[in-house]
């Protein structure tokens, strides 16, 4: 699939040529910089770009055998919701701040079932409000999303997201704006709404510590194309991209308390004028200004055991692996002597 955005100073080429599975019953992490796609990606599949300015050029959805992209706003209407549930970062925006979070919940449930009566509805609601662990459920009920705490409202958008027992769940980024400890209840609710519908998970995230406690596998972007996708433990053990190589390099210092994942010399790639050949060669440790990488956009190959990555020399990663290991080592006992 192709995204793209008509603006005055270009064509945002912000997906380009992405390509990925997700199966029943899994967690697909979705990992990469701020703008790399992953929440146009998001937006593509749920049919909620706006357009214009944006476009999808090229490709296909393909939901049980359906293009997404080829069905009518009604018929994609009803899917999201009920099929495919999504839970966004910030509940305040897809919240209506004027209906009762209760009632907002209720009405996700009738409106796709239709023999559901009010009462029944309202007590599957207050249902789901207790099982994402709301307090006092039937008094929250009645309460308006402003009325709610930030970590509470996403309690309400995962309660939402899993009304109709969706087959898909896509959560874009579902803990970001949440403090740390709120973080971690948010997410044991979603692993259990999870497990409760068995709904496979799409989960976008910058944060790769989520991936390693959540996802089976990663898809790992960079300037709008996949770059590296595998499982989890491989993404971690063994990874074949020097730009996933470079989020590694960044996982100790999580631990000083930064947030962003900012391990890698140089700035994401401008997606309106890419560079040529591989877009991530101007940053990369393991090019070595060898031209092929200037010159040669390098395609997503399988690199054995299920795992695929786009880089002309991921053989070369995991020695280069060692030495980014190495070199961290040393900056850690510098650190701690
Ligand atoms: N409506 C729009 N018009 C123009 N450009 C857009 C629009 N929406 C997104 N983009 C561009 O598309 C690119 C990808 O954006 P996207 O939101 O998918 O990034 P992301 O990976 O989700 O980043 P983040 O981690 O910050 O959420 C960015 O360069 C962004 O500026
Ligand atoms: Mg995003």
């Amino acid at each position: 699939m192709t995204t793209e955005f008509v603006t005055p100073a270009g064509v945002v080429k912000a997906v380009n040529d992405v390509s990925w599975d997700l199966h029943p019953g899994e967690t697909l992490g979705v990992v990469g910089e701020s703008g790399s796609g992953k929440s146009v990606t998001a937006m593509s599949i749920l049919g909620l770009i706006q357009k214009p300015p944006g476009r999808i050029v090229a490709g296909e959805i393909l939901f049980e055998g359906q293009d997404l992209l080829k069905m009518s706003e009604k018929a994609l209407r009803q899917l999201r919701g009920r099929a495919i549930g999504m839970i966004f970062q910030d509940p305040m925006t897809s919240l209506n701040p004027v209906l009762t979070v209760g009632d907002q919940i209720a009405e996700t449930i009738r409106l796709h079932n239709r023999g559901i009566g009010r009462d029944e509805a309202r007590t599957r609601a207050i249902e789901l409000l207790a099982m994402v662990g709301v307090p006092d459920p039937e008094s929250r009920y009645d309460q308006y999303p402003h009325e709610h705490s930030g970590g509470m409202r996403q309690r309400v958008m995962i309660a939402m997201a899993i009304a109709n027992d969706p087959k898909v769940l896509i959560a874009d980024e579902p803990t970001t704006a949440l403090d740390v400890t709120i973080q971690a209840q948010v997410l044991d609710v979603l692993r259990t709404a999870q497990e409760r519908t068995n709904a496979a998970t799409i989960m976008i995230t910058h944060d790769l510590g989520l991936i390693a406690e959540n996802a089976d596998r990663v898809v790992v972007m960079y300037g709008g194309k996949v770059v590296e996708v595998a499982d989890v433990f491989s993404i971690f053990a063994a990874c074949r991209h020097p730009y996933t190589l470079g989020l590694m390099s960044s996982l100790p210092r999580l631990d000083v308390d930064v947030e962003q994942l900012e391990p890698i010399p140089g700035s994401p790639p401008n997606l309106i004028d890419l560079p040529t050949g591989c877009a991530f060669h101007p940053r990369c440790r393991v090019s070595k200004g060898r031209e092929i990488c200037r010159t040669e956009v390098p395609l997503l190959r399988d690199v054995g055991d299920g795992q695929q990555a786009a880089c002309h020399f991921s053989d070369e990663v995991p020695a280069e692996m060692a030495v980014v290991s190495d070199e961290m080592g040393a900056q850690l006992g510098t650190a701690t002597s």
